[in-house]
């Protein structure tokens, strides 16, 4: 893409009004100048709403890993593409280059090919952070099959699941994982799935860990030898700019996950515009973003939004504590990261430890940093800002979600002066509305109410596999003609959103809507407190009150906690009013976190409902065994 980007707020006003304006021109523009396509498109947009269904791009022709890999190769074949940091420091980094990047996929494309993988077959990719994981995605976009990547985290049962879901006959998986000081077990975890969803009929098997592994003769081969025969060489398969690219599974209100379903060329459009846009890229920049590919964000902003600008993307094997809380600040350093982007979770996790693991690692690379996947709180925001950013990167909170394949609402950096716990400013092209719970169009600012989005963009997913009608349901049912994103918003008196979380997430006593995420914010504030989470529950007289799930900092866990009752209260009290202040206050070692690190209410809200006794699946969480303590402690 191009180098230009948006220099002030009056600019970003301008393209904003024509995107919105005249979107087909304006999305047109973009896909002319900075793709490569077979064919071009004979219209740019059809939709409807109430299908619903969307079409970006109909007629045209392309492959996306030519736009992420073949086109450079002549300008930037040597340059690297994937730079890839083993979870071992004393591991060397790999970067791969695009030249090495293109054997590597057309090698892994021959591979599949050769399994009976076929144009439109989903694949499903159960791999660690490693460069096969990025092979194997890139290689199945090579040849039109349909990737379903599941993150490496997940239980036995939950891939499984996905693998039945979606229908996979292959999964791609590793020997095991490095994570911290930890192996997993993978490939056994695979052998428990097929155990479960029985019509897998080949499993190619990296090697990572070099354990000892049980081979299943006639399904299991191991794969670098496969690789090793393989031509370097493979022409890429011409897709129709609506062929599905991928399958991510995200969570639902019912057990069932909703597998999105992602197209070709409106997907590759919209991450490529927002990865150079949101994050400032230039030529040469080296771009980190921590989170999983098992995630949207790593499918986007690890994976086709910097190769398609032909970026240099970190791929991070490890977590941030190993071998200490210092890793994130060595691999800056070392690697003079120009722009890192991660969620609040491990922000909040980092600031725990205090700045000594800061101090002494050269920083000053940093240009532009990012937060996603949750309501970012005050604290960490400032936290951040100040030690990360030394107040000199600005901080892009970016609001987007799985179904929508690329970030929605966002400072743009340099230009939207930022407001902590704000995700500022739509996206050009994108048309958000706070709806009522009548289902009117709530105008004007100063305002609060259910985000939707109006409008169609290129990447937003068409369907959820195999359920057109849970698709329809879940998001295009509660208000007409627009998409329900599912969370709450407010619009401040100069346009800013402030995501306010999931509309379940708000809880109403004594008739006052109350956000979790601002009460949160208060307590958080508390020097003695690391983290907290607030559900409501029952109460005869306000309708509901609040409960806080409170974990505490090292330098407070000798502290008396009924005085510490007594100063949360005080500082809700003080930030938002009496009617926030919480009725009862448990303080536990964890709280009950999805593998992406956002907190699961549902389970706390259960337990101060002191219905604990059907939790439903909590193996997929990142650390269940919190949860038999904080049952043990209720109140
Ligand atoms: C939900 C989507 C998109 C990447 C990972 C999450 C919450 C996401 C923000 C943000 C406040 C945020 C929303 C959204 N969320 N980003 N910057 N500020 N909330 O993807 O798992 O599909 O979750 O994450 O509630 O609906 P996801």
């Amino acid at each position: 893409m191009s180098n230009y980007h948006i220099k002030h707020l009056e600019e970003y006003y301008q393209v904003y009004r024509k995107s919105v304006r005249e979107p087909e021109n304006f999305w047109e523009e973009i896909a002319e100048e900075h793709f490569l396509w077979r064919k071009k498109w004979d219209t740019v947009l059809e939709w409807d709403f109430t299908k619903p269904e969307v079409k970006w791009f109909k007629g045209a022709k392309l492959n996306i890993t030519e736009n992420c890999i073949d086109r450079h190769l002549l300008t930037r074949g040597d340059k690297t593409a994937i730079l890839f940091e083993p979870n071992n420091p004393d591991e060397p980094s790999n970067p791969i280059t695009y030249k090495e990047l293109h054997s590597h996929v057309c090698k892994m494309a021959n591979v599949l090919k050769d399994q009976g993988v076929k144009k439109g077959d989903r694949v499903c990719v159960y791999l660690p952070m490693i460069p096969e994981l990025v092979y194997t995605v890139l290689a199945c976009a090579r040849i039109g099959a349909v990737h379903s990547v599941v993150f490496a985290g997940f239980s036995a049962n939950a891939l499984a699941t996905r693998i039945t879901d979606c229908d996979s006959k292959i999964v791609i998986t590793s020997d095991g994982s490095y994570r911290g000081s930890k192996t997993i077990d993978l490939k056994g975890i695979v052998d428990e799935a097929l155990r479960i969803s029985k019509g897998v009929e080949t499993v190619l098997v990296a090697k990572r860990i070099s354990s000892e592994i049980e081979m299943l003769q006639n399904r299991d081969q191991w794969l670098q030898p496969l690789l090793d025969k393989a031509s370097a060489q493979c022409e890429p398969e011409i897709m129709d700019a609506e062929d599905p690219l991928f399958i991510l599974y995200t969570s639902g209100s019912t057990g069932q996950p909703k597998g999105m379903l992602h197209t070709t060329a409106g997907y590759m459009v919209y991450a490529a515009y927002t990865f150079k846009n949101v994050f400032n890229y230039i030529e040469n920049d080296v771009f980190w973003c921590s989170a999983d590919v098992g995630w949207i964000t790593g499918h986007s902003y690890i994976i086709y939004g910097p190769l398609c600008n032909g970026a240099t993307s970190i791929l991070f094997e490890g977590v941030p504590s190993h071998p200490s809380y210092s890793r994130f600040w060595e691999i800056v350093e070392k690697h003079r990261v120009n722009q890192f982007y991660t969620a609040p979770t491990a922000i909040r996790a980092l600031a725990k430890e205090g700045v000594g693991h800061i101090e002494g690692h050269d920083l000053s690379s940093l240009k532009v940093l990012g937060t996603v996947g949750e309501p970012i709180n005050e604290e960490a925001w400032h936290w951040y800002d100040d030690n990360i950013g030394k107040n000199k990167a600005p901080i892009v909170d970016t609001w987007f979600q799985t179904e929508n394949g690329g970030i929605m609402i966002t400072p743009i950096p340099y230009v939207t002066p930022t407001k902590p716990t704000y995700a500022t400013l739509p996206f050009i092209g994108i048309q958000p509305a706070l709806m009522d719970e009548n289902g009117k169009e709530i105008e004007g600012n100063q305002v609060s109410g259910r985000l939707c989005i109006k409008f169609p963009w290129p990447s937003i997913a068409r369907s959820i596999w195999g359920n057109h009608q849970r698709y329809k349901d879940t998001y295009f049912s509660e208000f007409k003609n627009m998409y329900f994103t599912g969370d709450g918003a407010l619009r401040d008196e100069v346009g800013y959103y402030r995501i306010t979380g999931r509309v379940d997430d708000i809880i109403i006593v004594s008739g006052h809507n109350l956000g979790t995420a601002p009460i949160e914010d208060a307590i958080n504030e508390h020097p003695a407190v690391a983290e907290s989470a607030i559900v409501g529950f029952p109460h005869d007289i306000k309708g509901n009150a609040l409960y806080g799930y409170v974990t505490l900092k090292e330098t407070g866990e000798g502290r008396n906690h009924d005085n510490l009752r007594k100063e949360i209260n005080q500082m809700i009290t003080d930030q938002i009013g009496p009617i926030a202040k919480l009725d009862k206050i448990q303080f536990t070692k964890g709280l009950p976190k999805t593998r992406s690190g956002k907190i699961m209410r549902r389970i706390l809200r259960k337990i101060a409902h002191k219905d604990s006794s059907n939790l439903g699946d909590i193996s997929t969480l990142l650390n269940p065994e919190c949860v038999e303590d904080i049952i043990e402690n209720a109140l």
